[in-house]
């Protein structure tokens, strides 16, 4: 890279106590990424008006700037881009706003019950990714900055719009991004693509790359504020039995512990978590519990004496030990920004000190952005300060970031650092990936919030935080039950899929809505579990290229224009195309469907379509549109089960949805789905599926890695099969050759080859003559 173009940022380091000190620091851009800058605006304002505000008001609160008033800021450029995406966590559309003369987009991690949709104020979390995309190339710009940010956005098509005729012609598209810093340094990276795919791996080289969840974490959890006692938890996993519903996880909210004291229990309703948790083992499943960063103040209680007594908490501006109010009433906030003290919460998780905890049970951070019920905008107050002088409005937007790294942390150490943990986290920053899952925190049971729900997983899917989905029903109110069907739909299509209800809703299993709700509810979840050996792989490729599971289309569709701006529909993987249905009592949905070289198949009907036209589709209760590629492979597992431990010893069926030309390929991860053994011994396999010429192979797609598993793919569906073959034969090396049996459907083109016995980490080939 031979940088042409130099572009000094001012910026300002301080920690408490020092005198304001104005650094420089120059960052070298690529010439070809044309990006071009200004000086910071807020670093001339500072320069000429040096009377700044040392003291800011807020309704009742007061934040005392003890190292002066400041700010970072750089305005960039991006030249021939018009569609700008990121910078969740915000319920809006997926492609971002202009906001010229609006509010911008805002990064401040707060608890927002309920909140507005279509707003730019902050969420729960905050990544400071831009990515621009044009059909040429993506572009993405990285903001490493946790302190309170704005971003404002101004796209050149609404220049064009003023412009005079003349002048629109000539005019290249471009799109102003002003990021503005309260504190902190300037630490910009462009990354320079020149695909989607790479601009993925080069953001997951800075912040790190999606963990790989055990295969637990990716079937169905059920959770409620609260699950009363011990009988509820066991009744509620009955009526998955009962009813056909595969499940793997129970949650506990906070009613769970002694008067909000995380790591402990209300032994009244709970008195054997033990037991409870080995019930519930018996059956496969596993229990999270909640734990939350705010400690309840109790001079009686071990934990908060430690917590105190070895200096663990948050200070005040007067070096006291902050309290604020949360759950538990008055509470003391855990400093997680201190290396010692993540160490001393990770060692909280031990089995010996967790008492009521055994190795099935997982964890969930909630509040943690912070909230705090009595601070200013229900969080922290910015002159709060931390391990190292730090004050709180330097790292706002990493504390929860830094909860999420201790509580994975106690996890592997609680098991010597064999098992892979599952941690969720309601707060993230950039790197969250790294530890595990996030949510969309409080949504609310009505239309307009499942229908948010896609872009704000498609963007937090976009900056890497991959693992991701909103609380199905939605958290707030009463979902009526044609909702509550809709919503299972769409999650089961995304990447985490909880379903979870406030304190004050009516209970809301999956049973509870008479016999056809229940009915649809057991279809879909069961198809997502026959999708785990697809999901799991597209894990594997988010953890090791930062492939985000889901993606929207233009990822996919990198030249199609018209795809850009989709945000309703979106991919799984590079192989099916998903339409949730989002509006109630619709007869018929249109689908665009992206590509005209492509061919679609409707994974339901097996119809098969060209790509580049609209489709209307009739719409049924029963499920919503999903496509598979032409040119793609999807593994499903056979049969039915109660949870994942289940489904991983079903054989596979394999789905080969031909292209124009005949081919496909896809891949298949396999490990022991809950160990780092795939990590420290290699233990692990993916296979590639190939078919061409009228050939299946089925071969290792990588040398790295051995895993022998049980596994055989039972059957292979083969989709656009243009006539009926006269044999099929399976060729396995050192053995005979053998003609298989198969079934073809001459109008649907679709070839069954079926009884197969084909161990799927052992190579084979089927010849279609
Ligand atoms: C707020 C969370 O967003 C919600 O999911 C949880 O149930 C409540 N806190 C109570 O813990």
């Amino acid at each position: 890279m031979s940088p042409l173009y130099v572009f000094c940022a001012d910026l300002i380091t301080r920690k408490r106590g020092e005198k304001t000190a104005y650094n420089h620091q120059s960052v070298l851009l690529n010439p070809k990424c044309s990006l071009s800058c200004k000086p910071p605006r807020c670093l001339l304002q500072l320069q000429e008006e040096q009377t700044g505000s040392w003291k800011e008001t807020f309704k009742e609160f007061v934040d005392v700037k003890a190292n002066g008033p400041s700010s970072v800021g750089a305005d960039l450029r991006l030249h021939g881009f018009n569609h700008v995406f990121g910078l969740p966590e915000h319920a809006d559309s997926l492609q971002l706003r202009e906001t010229r003369g609006e509010e911008p987009y805002r990064l401040y991690n707060l608890d927002v019950f309920a909140y507005d949709l279509h707003s730019r104020l902050g969420l729960y979390g905050s990544v400071p990714l831009v990515l621009a995309h044009k059909a040429d190339r993506t572009l993405g710009v990285f903001w490493l900055n946790a302190s309170e940010t704005y971003v404002h956005l101004e796209y050149s098509s609404t220049d064009l719009q003023e412009a005079p005729p003349v002048k629109r012609r000539r005019t290249p598209p471009h799109t102003n991004v002003h990021w503005l810093s309260e504190s902190g340094v300037i630490d910009c990276t462009v990354l320079l693509g020149p695909g989607p795919r790479q601009i993925f791996k080069q953001y997951a080289e800075l912040t790190g790359y999606q963990a790989l969840p055990p295969l637990f974490a990716l079937g169905y959890h059920q959770s409620r504020w609260n699950y009363q006692d011990e009988a509820d938890v066991k009744a509620v996993d009955a009526g998955f039995d009962l009813h056909q519903i595969p499940y793997d996880v129970i949650w506990l909210d906070i009613e769970h512990t002694n008067m909000k004291k995380y790591f402990t229990w209300d032994h009244k309703l709970f008195p054997d978590p033990v037991g409870l948790q080995r019930h519930l083992e018996t059956r496969g499943r596993k229990m999270v519990v909640i734990s939350d960063p705010h400690i309840k103040v109790d001079p009686l209680w071990s934990l908060y004496k430690d917590a105190k007594n070895g200096g663990h908490f948050i200070k005040d501006r007067e070096g006291q030990v902050y309290q604020g109010s949360c759950w538990p009433g008055e509470s003391s906030y855990l400093d997680f920004s201190s290396p010692q003290t993540r160490a001393w919460y990770s060692r909280c998780f031990s089995l010996k000190k967790y008492k009521g905890s055994t190795t099935s049970l997982f964890v969930w951070n909630d509040m943690n952005e912070p909230s705090v019920f009595d601070g200013p905008e229900q969080t922290m107050p910015k002159d709060a300060v931390h391990h190292g002088g730090w004050e709180h409005r330097d790292l706002h937007n990493l504390y929860g970031f830094y909860q999420h790294m201790a509580t994975v942390e106690g996890l592997i150490t609680r098991s010597g650092g064999a098992e892979r943990p599952f941690v969720l986290s309601r707060s993230f920053f950039a790197g969250s990936q790294r530890f595990g899952a996030v949510w969309t925190g409080d949504n609310v049971a009505t239309w307009e919030y499942l229908k948010i729900s896609i872009p704000m997983v498609l963007s937090l899917s976009l900056a890497g935080v991959a693992f991701c989905g909103a609380d199905v029903g939605g958290f707030v109110q009463d979902p009526e039950p044609e909702l509550l069907v809709r919503w299972y739909q769409a999650a089961a299509l995304q990447p985490f899929f909880r379903g979870h209800s406030a304190k004050e809703t009516k209970r809301r299993e999956p049973w509870l809505f008479g016999e056809e709700v229940t009915a649809v509810i057991r279809s879909v979840t069961q198809e997502r579990y026959r999708l785990l050996p697809f999901w799991y792989t597209l894990f594997h490729h988010a953890h090791t290229c930062g492939l985000p599971p889901v993606r929207p289309l233009w990822v996919e569709f990198p030249t199609e224009e018209s795809t850009f701006t989709v945000d309703d529909c979106y991919m799984i993987g590079g192989a099916l195309l998903a339409c949730p249905v989002t509006e109630p009592g619709i007869q018929e949905v249109q689908v665009s469907l992206p590509g005209p070289e492509e061919v679609w198949y409707d994974i339901h009907s097996k119809k098969v379509y060209g790509g580049g036209g609209t489709l209307r589709l009739p719409v049924i209760l029963e499920s919503v549109p999903v496509f598979q590629r032409g040119g793609s492979v999807v593994c499903r597992s056979v049969g039915s089960g109660t949870c994942t431990a289940d489904f991983q010893l079903l054989p596979l069926d394999i789905t080969v949805a031909l292209d124009s030309q005949g081919e496909a390929e896809g891949e298949l991860y396999v490990d022991d789905g809950h160990s780092f053994c795939y990590r420290d011994r290699k233990a692990f396999s993916l296979r590639r599926f190939t078919m061409q010429a009228g050939c299946l192979l089925c071969r290792a797609a990588s040398r790295e890695g051995s895993f022998h598993c049980e596994t055989v793919v039972q059957s292979v569906t083969i989709l656009g099969v243009k006539k009926q073959p006269s044999s099929v034969t399976v060729y396995i090396p050192g053995e005979d050759d053998s003609p298989a049996s198969f079934e073809y459907v001459e109008s649907h083109n679709v070839l069954t080859v079926n009884n197969l016995k084909l161990f799927v980490t052992v190579d084979w080939e089927i010849h279609i003559c």
